[in-house]
C-alpha cells in the first residue's frame, strides 16, 4: 500500500491542528451546559479523570496506529489484520456522518457572529430568534455553504500549507480570546429582577464546587456516561480523525509528550470555556440558568450578552468568532479524513477528492438544513429522546458507533495485536512512556467493559 509523503513539518503543527480538531463546538458548547446540569464539580472531577485514563488510551491508541501504519482507517484497520477491515469501514462512517451536520452548525454560529456584527446585538436575545433562523428556508442553507466553502478551502490546501498553517494562526488566537472572555465574565456583576446582586466570583463557586445534593448512584452513573460520551466527542477520538493526523506525524516526534499537550489543550480549552460561560450565565441569569441544556448557547448566552449593555455587542461578537474558528479546524478535520481516506482507497488527487466529498458534504448539509424546514419529522430515538434529522445523525455517530469502535479497537489492541504494538511505537526513538502499564491495564481490561456498558446504555438495550 502506498505511504504518505506529506505531513505536518513537526511535532507543534501536529499537536496544534490534533488541538483544532479536538477544541470545538464540544468544549464551548457542550462541556459548559454538561457541567450545569451534572452538578458543577462533580462533573468536573469525573471528566478529569476520565481524561487522564481512558482519553489517553483512546488517543495515544488512534495517533499511535495512524503513525505506525503512516496509513488512513480504511487502511489502517486492515493492515492489523484482514479480517478487520470492516471496522476502517465502521470507522469512516463516522466522519461521513458528522460531515452531514458539523457545517450546518458551522452555519449558525456565522449567521449569529453575522447578526454582532452588522447590528446591535438585540434580534438574537429575542424569544424565538434561534428557533425562527434554523426553520427558515433559505438563509440557514446560505450560511452553511460559506462555512463549507472555508472549510473546503483549508482542506484543498493541503496538510502542510492548509490545515497546519490555519490552525498555527486560529488555536493561539482562540486561547486568547476564551481566556480574555473568561477573565471578563469573573469581574461581572448585576442586580437582577429579584433584588439579588450576583457576581461572577459567586458564579465561579456554582461552577467549581460539587454540587452532591440529591446525589444517587444512578445519578451518578448518569454523570459518569455523559463525561464519558463528552470525551469521545471532545478529543475527536474513535473516528479515525486521530489516525488520519497520527499517519501525517514525522517519526522523529515525541508520539507521549504530544498526546498529552493534545489532552492538556483541549481540557484547558473546555475548563475555561465554562469559566467563561457559567460564571455569566449565573449572574445574569441565576440558578434557572444552570437548567438550559443544548440551548444554552444560542439562545441564552444572546441574553446575557443584551443584558451587558452596549459591551455585550462587543462580546458577543468576539464569542461567535471564538467558537466559528474552533468549529471551522474541527470541521476542516472531519474533511480532511474523508478526503484522506478516498484518496487512499481510489488513488486519486487531493483536488478530485475535495470535489467529490465537497459535493457530498454541500448536498448533505442542505438535508440537514431542510430537516428543520421541509423534511421536519420527529423521530423517537432508543435513547429516550426525540430527534430531527440532525440528531439522528449525532445519535448514530457519537452514542452508536463511537463506543462500538471503541470497544472493537480496545479488543483489537488489548488482546489481538498487543498493547506492546502500541507501546513500541510511542517510545520508538528512547522516548520516555510513563504511563505504558496503566495503558496496557486499561486497554484490556477497563475499556472494553466500559465501552460496551455505554453502548448498552446509550443505544437503550440497558435502562439506568
Ligand atoms: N472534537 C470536536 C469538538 O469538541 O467540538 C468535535 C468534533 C470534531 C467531533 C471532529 C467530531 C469530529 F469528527
Amino acid at each position: 500500500m502506498k505511504k504518505k509523503s506529506s505531513g505536518f513539518s513537526g511535532s507543534l503543527g501536529f499537536v496544534l491542528a490534533a488541538a483544532g480538531s479536538a477544541v470545538g463546538v464540544g468544549n464551548i458548547w457542550r462541556f459548559p451546559y454538561l457541567c450545569a446540569k451534572d452538578g458543577g464539580g462533580l462533573f468536573l472531577v469525573v471528566y478529569l479523570v476520565l481524561v487522564l485514563t481512558f482519553g489517553f488510551v483512546l488517543l495515544t491508541t488512534d495517533v499511535a496506529i495512524g503513525r505506525r501504519t503512516k496509513l488512513n482507517a480504511l487502511n489502517a484497520y486492515a493492515a492489523l489484520g484482514k479480517k478487520w477491515r470492516f471496522l476502517g469501514f465502521l470507522t469512516f462512517l463516522v466522519p461521513a456522518l458528522i460531515m452531514t451536520y458539523y457545517s450546518v452548525i458551522g452555519g449558525w454560529i456565522l449567521k449569529y457572529l453575522t447578526a454582532y456584527l452588522t447590528t446591535d446585538g438585540s434580534a438574537p436575545a429575542q424569544d424565538g430568534y434561534f428557533t425562527g433562523f434554523i426553520t427558515a428556508p433559505v438563509a440557514p442553507i446560505v450560511f452553511t455553504l460559506i462555512f463549507l466553502a472555508f472549510t473546503a478551502f483549508v482542506v484543498y490546501c493541503g496538510v502542510e500549507k492548509g490545515i497546519e498553517r490555519y490552525s498555527r494562526i486560529l488555536m493561539p488566537g482562540l486561547l486568547l480570546l476564551i481566556v480574555g472572555i473568561a477573565i471578563f465574565s469573573l469581574t461581572l456583576s448585576y442586580q437582577g429582577e429579584d433584588g439579588i446582586t450576583r457576581t461572577g466570583l459567586q458564579g465561579l463557586g456554582v461552577y467549581l464546587l460539587p454540587n452532591l445534593e440529591g446525589l444517587t448512584v444512578q445519578r451518578f452513573l448518569q454523570v459518569l456516561l455523559d463525561a464519558m460520551s463528552q470525551l469521545f466527542f471532545s478529543l475527536s477520538v474513535s473516528m479515525g480523525i486521530m489516525i488520519t493526523y497520527g499517519s501525517y506525524v514525522k517519526d522523529d516526534v515525541d508520539l507521549g509528550k504530544a498526546t498529552n499537550q493534545i489532552e492538556i489543550f483541549d481540557t484547558a480549552a473546555a475548563f475555561l470555556s465554562g469559566m467563561m460561560i457559567i460564571p455569566a450565565v449565573y449572574v445574569f441569569l441565576g440558578t434557572e440558568g444552570m437548567t438550559f441544556g443544548p440551548s444554552l448557547t444560542f439562545v441564552s448566552l444572546p441574553k446575557v450578552f443584551q443584558s451587558m449593555g452596549l459591551v455585550g455587542r462587543l462580546v458577543g461578537a468576539a464569542f461567535f468568532l471564538m467558537l466559528g474558528f474552533a468549529a471551522l479546524t474541527s470541521c476542516v478535520s472531519v474533511m480532511e479524513t474523508l478526503v484522506a481516506n478516498c484518496m487512499e482507497l481510489f488513488h486519486k488527487s487531493r483536488k478530485q477528492m475535495c470535489a467529490v466529498i465537497g459535493l457530498y458534504s454541500l448536498v448533505t448539509a442542505v438535508l440537514i438544513c431542510l430537516g428543520y424546514n421541509a423534511l421536519y419529522f420527529e423521530l423517537p430515538l432508543p435513547n429516550g429522546s426525540v430527534g430531527q434529522l440532525l440528531d439522528v445523525m449525532d445519535y448514530i455517530s457519537n452514542s452508536f458507533l463511537m463506543p462500538f469502535i471503541s470497544l472493537l479497537t480496545s479488543i483489537l489492541i488489548g488482546w489481538i495485536v498487543g498493547p506492546k504494538w502500541i507501546c513500541d511505537e510511542v517510545q520508538k526513538n528512547g522516548e520516555a512512556f510513563p504511563r505504558a502499564g496503566l495503558y496496557s491495564v486499561l486497554v484490556r481490561y477497563v475499556v472494553p467493559v466500559v465501552m460496551l456498558v455505554l453502548f448498552l446504555v446509550s443505544t437503550g438495550l440497558w435502562k439506568l
